[in-house]
């Protein structure tokens, strides 16, 4: 079975006993509201999903991790996982504290142990990890909105959200079961914050050609507006399963956190989490991560050069620009397909989004009618 990144896997969930003693002390402890960003990382720390972080960082990590994309312990990671108070909290905390973790509905999800306190640059963590200042990047937006201060330490879960742990979702202990239980030695993750069009349909069934089973994991975490729904992808998921893909060989479970849009950095992360998964193989096409165009079509390919495949851990399956071309009469790249531009049509998932926004049906090369028809009428219902 595949290693964790960093060898074990956290788990850093309080169960029986043990919890419920947690939980009354708790109950008295100084308490911090997580937004749905935070409590995502709150729970993908404690089951492992983070591995092999087992809390907010500490400064030490988090300035080599800007810098130099490691830990202080020396593996690679790619984002700053952390949690940011305003200056009036700061000021109520000490090292050493136990401070509650709550939701926004107020519930108790979890306590964290006060290890630092420390200030951090916005800018400097916008320009290394997003590669620019701009405050239209989602990602940089959601940096300058953040509080003054990360609070840094071990985290423990003591309940666990309904909106992450649903029928759809798996923890990496439960994904290994699965596979384990599938049989399954090599396993593909596919990535995405999109409805699955033909170009992502292509990728991940060539992809399967040479591994023994493939995992669709969508990102159902904090996106930006004008992304689909996840309860509106997850419909149009599971009908391209039942009438496209082979039952016995395909997995679809969701992957709770945030998108920070990050490009070649979040492909980094998107890769060691899904290593933490049990995965062994993952797929990086055109663009994985971008937003509009702040990085090249192939940066969160290249980024991956820097590293040595025995310290990532998982290998990472690079896909051309994959088109529908109509000479051929099917799915291609450049690297199958002699045609030019002309007999092209390029696929991606906000020319989709666009389209159905405009009240446009995508052509099958696009999209499988199944999916549309699903999406046409999710988006309707939901009067987007
Ligand atoms: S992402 O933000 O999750 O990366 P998206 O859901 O569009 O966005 O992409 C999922 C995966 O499919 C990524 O690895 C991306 O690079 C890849 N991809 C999307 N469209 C294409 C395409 N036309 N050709 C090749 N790869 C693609």
């Amino acid at each position: 079975m595949i290693t964790p990144h960093g060898g074990t896997l956290i788990n850093r969930v309080a169960e029986g006993k043990n919890r419920t003693q947690c939980l009354e002390k708790a109950e008295h402890y100084y308490s911090v509201k997580l937004d749905s960003w935070s409590l995502s990382d709150l729970v993908l720390i404690s089951i492992g999903a983070f591995s092999p972080l087992n809390g907010f960082m500490k400064q030490k990590d988090y300035l080599q991790v800007l810098k130099d994309m490691r830990l202080s312990s020396g593996e690679i990671w790619s984002l700053p996982i952390t949690l940011s108070v305003s200056q009036e909290i700061k000021d109520k905390l000490s090292i050493g504290q136990v401070i509650s973790l709550k939701g926004e509905d107020g519930v108790i999800y979890g306590i964290l142990e006060v290890e630092e306190i420390y200030e951090y640059s916005k800018k400097a963590e916008a320009l290394f990890v997003y590669k620019t200042t701009d405050p239209s990047h989602p990602g940089v937006k959601k940096v300058y909105e953040k509080k003054d201060y990360y609070v840094a330490g071990p985290v423990t879960l003591l309940n666990k959200p309904e909106s992450i742990f649903n029928k759809d979702f798996q923890t990496p202990q439960q994904l290994k079961q699965t596979f384990q239980s599938l049989g399954w030695k090599t396993i593909v993750a596919f990535q995405t914050r999109n409805p699955i069009h033909r170009a992502h349909e292509y990728l991940q069934k060539t992809a399967l050609e040479n591994v023994d089973g493939l995992l669709i994991h969508p990102l159902v975490g904090n996106t930006k507006a004008d992304d689909i729904p996840a309860e509106i992808r997850m419909k149009s998921y599971k009908v391209l399963m039942e009438n496209y893909y082979p039952r016995s060989r395909v997995v679809l479970s969701v992957f709770p956190a945030a998108m920070r849009y990050a490009g070649p950095r979040e492909a980094v992360f998107h890769s060691i989490v899904r290593k933490n998964f049990g995965c062994t193989h993952f797929i990086v096409g055109r663009d994985h991560a971008g937003v509009g165009d702040y990085y090249g079509t192939y940066d969160a390919q290249t980024i991956f050069d820097q590293f040595q495949k025995e310290e990532l851990g998982i290998e990472i399956l690079k896909f051309e620009h994959a088109f529908f071309c109509i000479k051929c009469n099917s799915m291609a790249t450049s690297k199958t397909c002699p045609h030019n531009n002309d007999f092209h049509i390029h696929l991606s998932g906000t020319k989709v989004r666009n389209m159905l926004k405009n009240g446009q049906v995508p052509p099958k090369e696009f999209s499988r009618p199944e999916v549309i028809e699903v999406l046409v009428t999710e988006m309707e219902d939901k009067d987007l």
